[in-house]
């Protein structure tokens, strides 16, 4: 994330949703990543949440009025408009989204919103009405003709007291969806990227599992850095800690086999393959139908080995078609990697340290090598999973080349 927002020039705008108060969330989000945030706020949101607080998250002055910038060049219209990186404007109000679809310019934001050729995204907030109502789906129609992007909103409860669509989204989903509009690299445009990630659980009976402790973190971090190249993402996740990013195609599984079976069907369209989820390797044979109650002494379980999800990618891979494989070993990394390259027919394989405090399952960090057919060997001692998704792309994008 941080590699994505650092130094960008993001404008901020805060309209008068009751929501204003989450934009101090998103603020505090995207300086920490690095981003330097201009704040403007409109005069409705300055009725709602103080410009101190902006102030005092981003170290910018807060623009509120018009006519401010005349003493402060920097903040001149026309030169943030031209300098932005992005804007973003959440909470985005129906009164806002309309001001941008019609051009009218009647405040600081929406006349720097009809100057500027950088990217608008747009966090809508407001009354499920509103927000159904055929002038503001037109007014978004627009706007997305126009090539705006829009992240939610959401179903639940809202301010007003409706339950309905309308209530802006979280600002980690928002701070997301700025992604692909932050990223330089666009190389991956029009590619589809497959994606498996997390844990699966096989059933003993209705209420018990054998499963693993893959948390989703990898597979969320290649999902980001795919997205953040311009791919169209699919990720079949099992069970797993982490959420998967907005922008995403997400399919959700359970077993290995329901796995194989959503791979099976997607792979076909798919231009990159790549398998992080931890596959379990055997599943019960004969699942109990009730619960197993505790009434024997001993309980023998049958396994029986589950398909090899990237084997069967490898296998069936067509021209063109890149498919790379994860190695979760605890010894003998490097030999034991090559063998399931060769073994399933990979174009790459990611041999992975597991088991130890810093790299593995549910870590942040992660020990790893990047390995070709042709045994050209990549190593990244400790490395984020977000770096190393990235350097697993550098090669993709190498390669695809
Ligand atoms: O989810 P995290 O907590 O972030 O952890 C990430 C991770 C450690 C799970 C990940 O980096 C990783 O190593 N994933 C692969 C785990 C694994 O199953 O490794 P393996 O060496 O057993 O399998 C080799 C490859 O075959 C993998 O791409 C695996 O997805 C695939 N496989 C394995 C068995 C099977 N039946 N079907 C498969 O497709």
């Amino acid at each position: 994330m941080k590699r994505i927002f650092s130094n960008k020039e993001i404008v901020l705008g805060v309209t008068g949703s009751i929501a204003a108060y989450k934009a101090c969330e998103i603020a505090s989000r995207l300086v920490e990543y690095g981003a330097r945030v201009l704040p403007v706020l409109t005069e409705s949101a300055a009725e709602l949440v103080g410009p101190a607080s902006f102030e005092a998250i981003t170290g910018r002055r807060a623009i509120t009025g018009m006519f401010e910038p005349l003493q402060n060049p920097e903040i001149e219209h026309i030169a943030v408009a031209t300098r932005a990186h992005l804007f973003l404007i959440a909470p985005a109000t129906a009164n806002v989204i309309a001001k941008a679809a019609h051009g009218i310019a009647d405040d600081w934001l929406t006349t720097t919103l009809l100057a500027t050729k950088a990217p608008i995204l747009f966090a809508p907030a407001m009354n499920c009405n509103m927000y159904t109502h055929p002038a503001t789906q037109e007014n978004i129609k627009t706007l997305a003709g126009r090539g705006c992007r829009f992240v939610g909103p959401e179903e639940g409860r809202l301010a007003c007291g409706f339950s309905g669509i309308g209530r802006m989204i979280d600002p980690a989903t928002i701070i997301e969806a700025c992604v692909p509009l932050l990223a330089p690299k666009k190389e991956l445009a029009g590619k589809r990227v497959l994606i498996t990630s997390g844990a699966n659980h096989e059933p003993i009976d209705p209420v018990r599992f054998i499963g693993n402790r893959s948390s989703g973190k990898m597979g969320r971090a290649i999902a980001l850095e795919a997205l953040a190249r311009g791919a169209e993402v699919t990720i079949i996740s099992g069970p797993s800690e982490a959420r998967m990013p907005w922008g995403a195609t997400v399919i959700s599984v359970g077993s290995a086999g329901e796995m194989a079976q959503a791979v099976e069907r997607e792979a076909p369209k798919a231009d990159v393959i790549i398998g992080a989820a931890a596959v379990a390797d055997y599943t019960v044979a004969n699942p109990a139908a009730d619960k197993i109650k505790r009434d024997q002494e001993t309980l023998t379980l049958t396994l029986v080995q589950n398909p090899d999800i990237i084997a069967g990618a490898g296998a069936k891979k067509r021209p063109g078609q890149f498919v790379v494989g994860f190695a979760a070993e605890t010894e003998n990394v490097i030999p034991n990697a090559i063998a399931k390259l060769k073994r399933k027919n990979l174009d790459l394989i990611v041999a992975n340290l597991i088991g130890t405090s810093d790299s593995g399952f549910g870590t942040d960090t992660i020990s790893a090598s990047l390995i070709t057919p042709d045994r050209h060997i990549e190593d990244l001692p400790l490395v984020t999973k977000d770096e190393l998704a990235n350097h697993l792309f550098n090669h993709i994008v190498a390669a695809l080349a």
